[in-house]
């Protein structure tokens, strides 16, 4: 379906905040965007924030300024979610799915047509186990899968967006936080990696976040709606081989002396490591392995994901090599920010 849309149309924007609703402001320059906040306020050229709360009534706006917002908006872009695997199932449920909820009955109301950012990861079932530890990737899985049956149910003209893992900016490594991904690589700038829970062959599928701005900004300007768009690497994800060996690269280039962790199959971490390691950690690390573990099962298929983002207008697909730059860039932007750089690479 085609729908007219405006040359400079009013955007309302949820998640404006997170990593990918940053990514996106920078992208709709030219547009008014209404950003509705929670609690981290949001700032730029055009841009407005109206304080709200998707798990309530009307947005948890009052009803004037609800219909006033409504009257306005033209087009609604919806990316706030609870993302993490270890968040209360009720809070999830009530953001991921319920909020979505209340996003659609206002799209109707504004007659606006919707952009539903969901994950690739949804189409990876019966990966991961219901629980590890306090990490329970499935409650978050089953919520987006939730939502998107919202979305199609709705009768709302809609494109859904589904990214794999978003990684930073493609060239600056800029990101609003940083990701599970940039934990893992992390660590192994620390030396703190001496075991990865993946097949040396598995692909590692993420993307730049500029990447999943510019399918979206490129979707709202073009006004077509009922199509899915998978914004991943697909056939040009790096394997984990290859991501070890990039982050050594970046390692060695900072003055870090990274070693190459050992690649283990989840069973051996479930049979040797738990029962004897694990009641030893902190509950921190014991946190960030059951995240860890959770992550890389989402990986643990020899499919790769589709890539349609190319049929957006304006967006090309990447290459092998621009995710892996794009990999190197996101994890020098972490090493600065956490000083994991050596003194000559801070000067320079
Ligand atoms: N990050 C990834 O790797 C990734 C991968 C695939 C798909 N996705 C999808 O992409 C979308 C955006 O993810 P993200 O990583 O950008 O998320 P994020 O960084 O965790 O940001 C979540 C956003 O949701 C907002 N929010 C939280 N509770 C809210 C509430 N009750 N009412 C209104 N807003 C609320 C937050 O605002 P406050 O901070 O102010 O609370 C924040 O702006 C999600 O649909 C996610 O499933 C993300």
């Amino acid at each position: 379906m085609s729908i007219t849309v405006k040359s400079a149309p009013t955007i309302l924007l949820t998640g404006a905040s997170g990593v990918v609703g940053q990514a996106l402001l920078e992208r709709l320059a030219g547009c008014d965007v209404v950003c509705l906040t929670h609690r981290k306020p949001v700032a730029g050229h055009r841009v407005t924030g109206l304080r709200g709360d998707l798990t309530l009534p009307r947005l948890g706006l009052d009803r004037a300024a609800y219909d006033d917002l409504a009257d306005r908006v033209d087009v609604v872009v919806h990316c706030a979610a609870v993302t993490g695997f270890s968040v209360d199932p009720g809070r999830t449920n009530d953001l991921n799915v319920r909020g979505t909820e209340g996003v659609l009955a206002f799209a109707r109301r504004a007659q606006a047509p919707l952009q539903h950012v969901s994950t690739a990861f949804v189409a990876r079932r019966d990966l991961t186990r219901d629980a590890y530890g306090s990490a329970r990737p499935e409650v978050y899985l089953g919520s987006k899968r939730l939502a998107e049956q919202a979305v199609a149910d709705s009768g709302v003209p809609a494109n859904v967006i589904r990214p794999s893992v978003v990684i930073g900016d493609s060239v600056t490594g800029r990101i609003a936080q940083f990701q599970g991904l940039h934990a893992i690589a992390g660590a192994l700038l620390r030396n703190a990696l001496p075991l990865l829970p993946l097949q040396p062959d598995t692909r590692i599928d993420f993307v730049p976040q500029d990447l999943v701005a510019a399918v979206v900004a490129g979707l709202v300007r073009s006004g077509t709606t009922g199509g899915e768009y998978w914004v991943t690497g697909g056939d040009a994800a790096p394997t984990a081989t290859r991501v070890v060996e990039l982050a050594r690269a970046l390692g060695e280039s900072l003055g870090l002396e990274p070693d190459l962790p050992r690649f283990v199959s989840h069973d051996m971490i479930d049979r040797l490591v738990r029962p004897v390691f694990m009641a030893a950690l902190p509950k921190a690390q014991r946190r960030r392995l059951d995240d860890m573990l959770a992550m890389t099962a989402l990986f643990h298929t020899a499919e790769p994901f589709a890539g349609t983002s190319h049929h957006v207008p304006g967006v090309r697909p990447l290459t092998t090599g621009d995710l892996e730059d794009a990999f190197t860039a996101s994890m020098r932007h972490y090493a600065r920010a956490k000083g994991l750089t050596s003194p000559s690479e801070v000067a320079a």
